[in-house]
């Protein structure tokens, strides 16, 4: 008989992460190639886990047609070289994609039907322009259903600044600036390139170079250089290029794994899942989703925002994450947040992002046995939430650290 059991995150890998376009590293790699790499890199980091015990594979893609169609999380599998009795699937919640793929799996985990679980995402955001190749009911719009502008996530971005004025420009700017330097803190300290699986890309000429960093990183990003962007989502707005994520190419995959498997195969997790949620709200300001997927997920937890030490929240921009910061009283520049930086500067691959945020939460966890629990969460468009809330397995019990 089946049981339930607790899940595991057991290990997760990425590729670098690409700025999106004909200049960016990725414009001649396939989005599916990207996805597939990462597989091979993240087993062959867990060597010891037999292929054909993979359960299934779920890949998230927001974009499902030409490279990124044709059920994903078969395909990267079967191209990964995993056996063919793996079976896949693809999953889609646009930017909480990677994410819903491993609350899916961990559900599956969970409830005893799988042991062992691939999930992650893909998107290449040069080859499948955010918005495109959609056809968006008229009845949205003919019948307000929400307004025009909230399919523009920039827009959405500055009605939360319109909703709430004291989150100024100001503090975006700030955030978006300290986001740079987190990470480039993070490189310079070597945090960051563990997790990444380098990848072979060709430039314009036909020449093979090496994927091996992030590609958006913009270090020598200054406050006083921000107050002086363009605002491209409305005349004489507040967020810019410099607060916003840029478009961006990458992939993501997790192991995931039941108490059983982890026993059976001797693995060492590195987070333990402990709740998840997701929840809607108005698709005009969607980037404060995160705010009730968060309650939400606590709640299921029986645990209040003082009881997570860690927080990794994706930057789709800046105020939406100060959105959150500011509901739970927390300081923008808390060190709790995003302490090595977030999508600002690494960028956002829509549909991979989820995973980032675990993996960078989970190498924290490793460093940081006084911090009990963490949080993941992100915004999606129009209009959700959504908060995997991890427990760290290297937890010592004696510190307890708010
Ligand atoms: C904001 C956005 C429109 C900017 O696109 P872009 O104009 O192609 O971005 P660029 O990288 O060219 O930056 C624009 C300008 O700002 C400058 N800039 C960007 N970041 C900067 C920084 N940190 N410091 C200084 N200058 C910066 C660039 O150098 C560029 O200057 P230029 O016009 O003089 O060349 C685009 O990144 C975007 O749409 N982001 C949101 C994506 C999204 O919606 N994701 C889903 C979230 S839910």
């Amino acid at each position: 008989m089946a049981e339930m059991t607790d899940v595991f995150f057991v290990d997760g890998m990425r590729t670098p992460f690409g700025r999106a376009g004909e200049k960016g590293m990725y414009w001649n790699t396939r989005a599916d190639d990207l996805v597939v790499k990462a597989i091979i890199g993240l087993m062959e980091r867990n060597g010891d886990v037999p292929k054909d015990r993979i359960d299934d594979v779920a890949i998230a893609a927001t974009s499902q047609t030409g490279d990124q169609g044709l059920t994903l999380g078969r395909t990267a599998a079967i191209l990964a070289g995993l056996p063919m009795t793996v079976p896949g699937l693809a999953i889609e919640r646009m930017c909480a994609g990677a994410m819903t793929s491993v609350t899916t799996m961990g559900a599956s985990i969970g409830v005893g039907m799988y042991d062992l679980a691939l999930a992650g995402g893909v998107e290449h955001m040069g080859r499948h322009p955010i918005g495109g190749n959609v056809d968006p009911n008229p009845r949205f719009v003919a019948e307000k259903l929400v307004d025009p502008g909230a399919l523009n996530m920039g827009v959405t971005a500055e009605r939360i600044h319109d909703r709430f004025p004291h989150l100024t420009k100001e503090r975006a700017d700030r955030f978006g600036a300290a986001s740079q330097h987190k990470v480039q803190a993070a490189y310079e300290a070597g945090k960051i390139q563990p997790d990444l699986v380098p990848i072979a890309v060709k430039d314009a000429a036909g020449a093979w170079g090496l994927a091996t960093e992030d590609e958006g990183r913009r270090p020598e990003t200054t406050v006083e250089g921000l107050a002086t962007l363009k605002t491209p989502f409305r005349p004489h707005g507040r967020v810019t290029a410099g607060t916003s994520s840029p478009l961006t190419d990458g992939a993501t995959i997790s192991l995931l794994a039941g108490a059983g498997a982890v026993k059976e195969f001797g693995l060492a997790p590195k987070m333990r899942m402990v709740s998840f949620a997701f929840a809607g709200v108005e698709p005009e300001i969607m980037g404060i989703g995160p705010i009730p997927s968060t309650e939400k997920a606590l709640k299921k937890a029986g645990l209040t925002i003082d009881d997570i030490g860690l927080f990794e929240l994706n930057e789709a921009f800046a105020i939406q994450v100060i959105s959150l910061l500011d509901h739970f009283g927390i300081a923008d520049d808390d060190p709790r947040v995003n302490a090595w930086g977030g999508a600002i500067a690494l960028g956002h691959p829509l549909a991979a992002s989820g995973v980032r945020l675990m993996i960078q939460l989970a190498a924290q966890f490793a460093e940081r046995p006084d911090v009990r629990y963490g949080l993941t969460a992100m915004c999606v468009g129009l209009g959700q939430g959504g908060s995997v809330i991890w427990e760290n397995p290297f937890f010592d019990g004696k510190k307890k650290r708010k």
